[in-house]
């Protein structure tokens, strides 16, 4: 065997297989160049399973990079990924999403025309692998839509299940991006900034939301987010990324206390909350 051959095989062991079942994604050396610009710079990280993760950072620190290459989006120029003891390294995401690795969009991405249920339905049905006959399937299968109804009860929007979609509050559409994320069962779900261009009171139902579903469903929830004190009460860990780097990892407690997080964010346009 080749020395090279020989060193990769090394390397996997100690990775993946060294992985263990408590850690559902594990990045190892992650770099991103957009031309020659490095978005994100020998990026390694750990999420434990059930372990409600965030990932923060101010403005063009590297986080929907990092979001778009875990997910399948982008290559990544350099570095390993790890989902649940697998090597999904430039998987395609929805190979990553029938593994049980699911992100939600930093846009809403919604179908506007569809009902709310619909929106729902046809993930499912994507999942199922009956994509061929999809508008009859929503049409007549009773099955499916009882399920789609059971991801609309788990996210609170059962009672609108039959309007279109446009005409929700944007916070509710938001909520219906939660539910196609849920539809294919994810194991880990990414969310990039779940509350961004919420009102108060939005905010504090996606919170409430996501806490629950992490704790009844088991699911592990790795999100962004600008608002610090969404952050603070939600996370059991945080990583924070700085112009591409690992800046900090801790409880938020530590995060709170770390100067250099905190230096990082005088400046920003983001009010952190943080001093
Ligand atoms: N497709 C792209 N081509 C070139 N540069 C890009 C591209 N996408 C992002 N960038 C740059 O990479 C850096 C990181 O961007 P990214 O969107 O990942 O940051 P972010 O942490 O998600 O920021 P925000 O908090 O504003 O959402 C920024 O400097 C951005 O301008
Ligand atoms: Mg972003």
């Amino acid at each position: 065997m080749e020395e090279v051959e020989r060193e990769k095989l090394a390397k996997f062991s100690e990775l993946g297989a060294g992985m263990n079942d408590d850690i559902i994604l594990k990045v190892e050396g992650l770099t991103h160049r957009y031309g020659d610009f490095i978005a994100l710079k020998d990026v390694s990280l750990e999420v434990g399973r059930g372990c409600l993760t965030a990932l923060i950072g101010p403005n063009g620190a590297g986080k929907t990079t990092f979001y778009n290459v875990i997910s399948g989006r982008f290559k990544p120029s350099e570095g390993r990924i790890f989902f649940d003891r697998r090597e999904i390294t430039g998987m395609e995401p929805y190979k990553l999403s029938a593994m049980g690795l699911s992100r939600s969009f930093q846009i809403t991405n919604i179908f506007s025309d569809l009902t709310v249920l619909e929106n729902v339905m046809v993930p499912i049905v994507l999942h199922q692998g009956k994509g061929f006959h999809l508008w009859s399937i929503l049409e007549n299968d009773v099955e499916l839509k009882n399920e789609a109804l059971k991801v609309l009860d788990m996210v609170g929007l059962s009672d609108v299940a039959d309007r279109p979609a446009r005409e929700l509050a944007y916070g509710d559409k938001r909520l219906i991006e939660v539910g196609i994320v849920l539809a294919s069962q994810p194991r880990l779900v990414l969310l990039d900034e779940p509350t961004a261009g919420m009102n108060p009171e939005e905010t504090e139902q996606m919170i409430h939301l996501i806490r629950n579903l992490a704790q009844k469903l088991g699911t592990t929830f790795f999100l962004t987010e600008h608002d610090m004190k969404v952050v603070f009460s939600i996370a059991e860990y945080i990583y924070v990324l700085h112009q591409g780097q690992l800046l900090a990892k801790g409880t938020p407690e530590q995060i709170k206390e770390n100067i250099k997080v905190r230096e990082a964010y005088l400046g920003g346009t983001i009010d952190s909350g943080v001093a």
